[in-house]
């Protein structure tokens, strides 16, 4: 009997080639009729291959043996349903951490350097007219990371090729880590120049950087978030960005992607990203090949490679 696993989104190319390789691969973003579809065909489905399934889907589906997650946040998974239905969930961590770390120093010398400003100054052919002024650099700085996990860890190695002092915070600190660890992530905030946000999302982190830490990091304060825009009060941070609260601010990720406030494409003091972290080719393709060698080990009874549940 074949093994039948579901698409419930569009996946990298290589990953998807490798899925119908080896399964027979329902998409149900391609049916036109996807409750239907379910009701029809629901029962036969062993594996879901993506990211963002919730109870309702996997009720949908009884005999959901396993999700295996294209990513490694794996914020928009009901992980407690899961294993209340006895359903494992695995993700692709580490095999991004370069892309990740890579993406957020880039992001970080564009605003401290305001490179995309540059580039618009001189192809809108403002340079005759005057040179576009001075701006800050890495060097020397203080930056706070918030969430000193996998990717965090490949950040801090990359700022300290950059000559900044790396500090951070999370739930404990991390005795082999040879930077200063902050309880409060509010006084980590005062005494940096950056903070780089790379946290999970979810319950425990919603909201985490609040008003208060915002304006702790204060008016000469940068801010980056390449984790999810949940951790991040969005609209205190908007209004700080526009009167001066917060002197700048790089964003990989929104709350409501793809969809961005517009007030953030008027502001400056901004850099832009469509949720690029781990957009590489060589990237996602690791990435689906480590979600494949999971499905790969549960239907063959083996140990999971990277298990969340
Ligand atoms: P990880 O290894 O699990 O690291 C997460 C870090 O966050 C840990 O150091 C952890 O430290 C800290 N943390 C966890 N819960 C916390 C809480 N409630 N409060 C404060 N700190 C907390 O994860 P990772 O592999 O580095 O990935 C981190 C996140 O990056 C992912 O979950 C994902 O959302 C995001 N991401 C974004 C992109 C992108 O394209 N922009 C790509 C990949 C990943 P403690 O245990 O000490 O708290
Ligand atoms: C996305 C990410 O998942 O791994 C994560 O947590 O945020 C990214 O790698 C990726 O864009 C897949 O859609």
């Amino acid at each position: 009997m074949p093994i039948e696993i579901l698409q419930t989104g569009k996946l990298h190319t290589s990953c998807e080639t490798a899925l119908s390789e080896r399964y027979t691969v329902h998409k149900l973003h391609e049916q036109a009729d996807p409750e239907a579809w379910l009701r029809e065909n629901g029962a036969r489905i062993r594996a879901h291959a993506g990211s963002g399934v919730q109870a309702d889907l996997m009720d949908k589906l009884p005999n959901l043996e396993i999700i295996a997650s294209f990513g490694v946040g794996y914020d928009n998974i009901d992980t407690k349903a899961a294993k209340e239905r006895n359903i494992r969930v695995t993700n692709t961590p580490n095999v991004l951490n370069d892309a990740v770390a890579e993406l957020t120093i880039g992001l970080m010398i564009a605003l401290a350097r305001r490179i995309p400003q540059g580039d618009q100054f001189v192809r809108q052919g403002k340079w005759p007219s005057g040179n576009m002024g001075l701006f800050t650099e890495l060097t020397g700085k203080t930056v706070g990371i918030l969430g000193l996990g996998r990717i965090g860890k490949e950040i801090a190695t990359r700022a300290q090729a950059m000559k900044m002092r790396v500090v951070y915070t999370g739930r404990k600190r991390q005795p082999s880590e040879p930077h200063v660890f902050y309880e409060s992530l509010t006084e980590m905030a005062r005494d940096s120049d950056w903070l780089v946000v790379i946290a999970p999302g979810g319950r425990s982190t919603d909201g985490i950087v609040s008003r208060e830490v915002l304006e702790a990091l204060g008016p000469k304060g940068m801010l980056v978030n390449v984790a999810r825009g949940t951790l991040i009060d969005e609209p205190a941070m908007l209004e700080l960005l526009q009167n001066g609260g917060l002197g700048g601010a790089a964003l990989d990720v929104f709350v409501d992607e793809p969809k961005v406030p517009e007030a953030f494409f008027a502001l400056e003091n901004v850099v832009l990203s469509p949720h690029q972290g781990s957009a590489t080719h060589q990237t996602r393709d690791a990435m689906g090949a480590l979600l494949l060698a999971n499905l790969e080990a549960h239907f063959a009874g083996e140990p999971l490679i990277s298990a969340v549940v």
